[in-house]
């Protein structure tokens, strides 16, 4: 199983810092993956967790203020991102054109990629058959054979709600998209403590991206040993 944890807009350099110290303790053999805000990235020498950033520009270095590069990365050997999450096209206005060229260049420079992809209310109200094919749609430009992809499913109405897709839901979407996606595929969604048993039994789950319910270590870990 992979755990993948996504601090968003929480959590300070120090207390990132005392985190991965208190996870590393813990965590044994789980494919474990945090992004922390940009401001917190590190090397964390020690630790078998794999950081990640949330996000960044395309770019080596250059003018765009506001943004961190690949120069800034490199800094700390940073070579996992997380692209596509839905808070990034739907707050901050990113374009399925946008995401394909950030994919492109990070896939150009080797990165790991975390590639995330959800279905808004409007589209769940109108069926199964009409979330798959605007699933399928938010790989317009993607390169799925790409060998260090990994695919996240993330319901937008699931996403900080407290309320994640029913185990029937997450099995008819990932099933669907297993048909297309070769590269593990994670859930994401308000999954929590009480919900990881029945999400990770799920045959066509390889991992999940967890949002609040990763911020603090010792119950992440927990999650990971009721899984
Ligand atoms: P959540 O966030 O677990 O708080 O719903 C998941 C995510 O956005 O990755």
């Amino acid at each position: 199983m992979i755990f993948a944890g996504n601090f968003k807009t929480n959590h300070t350099r120090s207390s990132t810092k005392e985190y991965i110290s208190i996870l590393t303790k813990l965590v044994t053999n789980e494919r474990v993956y945090i992004f922390p805000p940009s401001i917190a990235l590190d090397k964390f020498e020690d630790s078998s967790i794999k950081i990640g950033t949330q996000n960044a520009y395309p770019t080596k270095n250059g003018a765009f203020t506001g943004e961190i590069g690949l120069e800034q990365l490199d800094e700390f050997d940073i070579k996992t991102i997380l692209i596509g999450h839905s808070e990034r096209r739907e707050v901050l206005n990113e374009n399925q054109e946008d995401i394909a060229s950030k994919f492109k260049f990070f896939q150009d420079n080797g990165f790991e990629i975390i590639y995330c992809i959800g279905e808004p209310l409007e589209v769940r109200k109108n069926g199964e058959k009409a979330v798959i094919e605007y699933l399928l749609s938010q790989f317009n430009g993607i390169d799925l054979n790409y060998d260090n992809l990994i695919v996240a499913y993330e319901p937008i109405w699931a996403i900080g709600t407290g309320v994640s897709a029913s185990i029937e839901d997450i099995k008819g979407i990932h099933k669907a998209l297993k048909e297309v996606v070769k590269s593990p595929l994670l859930y994401g969604g308000s999954v929590k403590i009480d919900t990881i048993k029945d999400i990770s039994n799920i045959d066509e789950v390889d991992g999940v991206l967890v949002g609040s319910a990763c911020l603090d270590a010792n119950k992440f870990y927990e999650m990971m040993s009721i899984k």
